[in-house]
């Protein structure tokens, strides 16, 4: 049986497991290194291992925060973690063990992370890291990571200009290297690894950075699904001419009604939630009522107008896929109540990605309330071939004169609409809004309106 180094501490129970084994085992304590800057200590806001895990070198330990920078500690070593000394949400000091991790084979000292900041690294003296210089002899001196970088990459790390201290070639040398920088000393030789659209050099970088530590470097993300979609779909519209209007719109009457409506709502279906949107999609379809050619589709050449029967109004949902508009099918014969059912029901099934297509077609107008999430003004983008959309921001608590000159607490939403401009003229569109707005300021109107 091969000896057993302790190097950190008494402990009496690692002994007696490494008594039983019959493999040479170091206890190594992993310690958090000077990450620069002065900063002596550090937030831990993860912690991605337990003790008893085992570990492969470059497997992410925790994430600390200074208030420079937030930067994942991965291991040096790979083993089984003894002793867990860090906690979520407590606080480390530069220099503490962070994990005692038992390793195969006899290793001397502690082993330190490598610091955090994409700024020079700290003395070798702090960091436990041995002195570093580029040899007379032409041998490369790099990290580790940086070596497992440039492997990955096919770079030879003799053709990268070292920016480190004495020579050392660092990772954001390679990284400078691969992406062509100016400090490169000669010309890239990654033909073998010419990046394909799958696996661009940056995110292959982004994965594998400094040893020790993975840093937030820039990382490629595929747009695929429903954002691809939003790319076709948004690209199209962008072409189409617009014009904007942007109004006013005071929630004090319909906020009463509501409040009076909800709990007859919940009589009725103590799971129907009755929020504002059915009562502005009700608006909306009183009032294209009076202006149908809103309710429209072009084609492409704008050679005709297809006034659409059914009002099918759309409403963009934030949804975990992402944006999604489904829309409410015939609008112009439904109650309240039905709309808010059918609302209902078409927000349980983005929750959980169950649309079916007859959801997401068939749509004539659109109305995108984002006033939930935030923002107060917005500018929606048609939904091609509709002709029309509005948008509705978060509702504000505002001063505003009343009819007699007091000064009254309103309660104000900004809706914005967007019209093809090809087929809309923007006095439709805004006398369209003062309908709209008639509507939704004197709910009443609505109940007189409706068939
Ligand atoms: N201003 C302030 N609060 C608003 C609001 C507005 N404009 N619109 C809704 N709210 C309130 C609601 O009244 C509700 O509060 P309550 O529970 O106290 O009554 C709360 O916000 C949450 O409403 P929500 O559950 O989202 O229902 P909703 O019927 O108002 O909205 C959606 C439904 C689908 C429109 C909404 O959930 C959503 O996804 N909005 C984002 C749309 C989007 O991404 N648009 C961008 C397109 S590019």
């Amino acid at each position: 049986m091969r000896s057993l180094r302790v190097l950190h501490g008494s402990q009496p129970k690692l002994a007696r497991f490494f008594r039983s084994s019959r493999i040479g085992l170091s206890l190594v304590p992993f310690k958090l290194a000077d990450i620069g800057e002065g900063i002596l200590k550090v937030d831990v806001l993860q912690v991605f291992v337990k003790e008893g895990d085992v570990v492969q070198e470059f497997d992410k330990l925790c994430e600390v925060q200074s208030d420079k920078a937030t930067v994942e500690i991965t291991s040096k070593v790979s083993g089984k973690i003894q002793k867990l000394y860090v906690q979520k949400g407590a606080s480390a000091n530069v220099g503490s063990v962070i994990a005692d991790i038992v390793v195969e084979g006899d290793v001397h000292g502690a082993v330190h992370s490598t610091p955090a900041t994409q700024s020079a690294p700290s003395t070798p003296a702090a960091s436990g890291q041995p002195a570093s210089s580029r040899p007379v002899n032409g041998k490369v001196l790099a990290t580790p990571a940086t070596r497992r970088i440039a492997i990955e990459n096919n770079v030879d790390l003799s053709q990268v200009t070292p920016t480190g201290k004495g020579g050392r070639t660092m990772k954001e040398d390679v990284i400078r290297y691969l992406e062509g920088g100016p400090v490169t000393a000669a010309p890239a030789p990654v033909v073998a690894s010419t990046p394909t659209p799958s696996t661009p050099v940056v995110a292959k970088v982004a994965a594998t950075t400094a040893y020790g530590v993975v840093a937030k470097v820039d990382r490629t993300v595929a747009i695929t699904g429903i954002r691809k979609a939003m790319v076709k779909a948004m690209t199209e519209a962008n072409k189409i001419p617009s014009f904007g209007a942007s109004d006013e719109i005071e929630l004090s009457n319909l906020m009463r009604l509501r409040g009076e409506m909800k709990p007859l709502f919940e009589a009725r279906d103590k799971n129907l939630k009755l929020s504002f949107m059915p009562f502005f999609l009700k608006a909306a379809s009183l009032a294209l009522l009076q202006f149908p050619e809103l309710n429209a589709y072009t084609n492409d050449d704008c050679t005709e107008l297809l006034v659409k029967g059914s009002h099918n109004i759309g409403f963009a949902m934030d949804t975990p896929m992402g944006l999604v508009v489904p829309n409410v099918k015939n609008v112009e014969s439904k109650s309240i109540f039905d709309i808010a059912k059918d609302l209902q029901e078409l927000m349980a099934k983005g929750a959980r990605s169950g649309f079916s297509p007859s959801d997401l077609q068939g749509g004539t107008f659109t109305i995108s309330n984002i006033g939930s999430i935030g923002a107060t003004y917005t500018k929606p983008v048609i939904f091609a071939p509709q002709v029309a959309i509005g948008a509705i921001g978060r509702m504000q608590k505002v001063p505003r004169f009343d009819a007699k000159d007091n000064v009254i607490k309103a309660h104000i939403i900004n809706v914005s609409w967007c019209a093809d401009h090809r087929v809309v003229d923007g006095a439709t569109m805004v006398r369209f809004n003062n309908l709209f707005k008639t509507y939704v300021e004197q709910p009443a109107m609505m109940l007189m309106d409706s068939k």
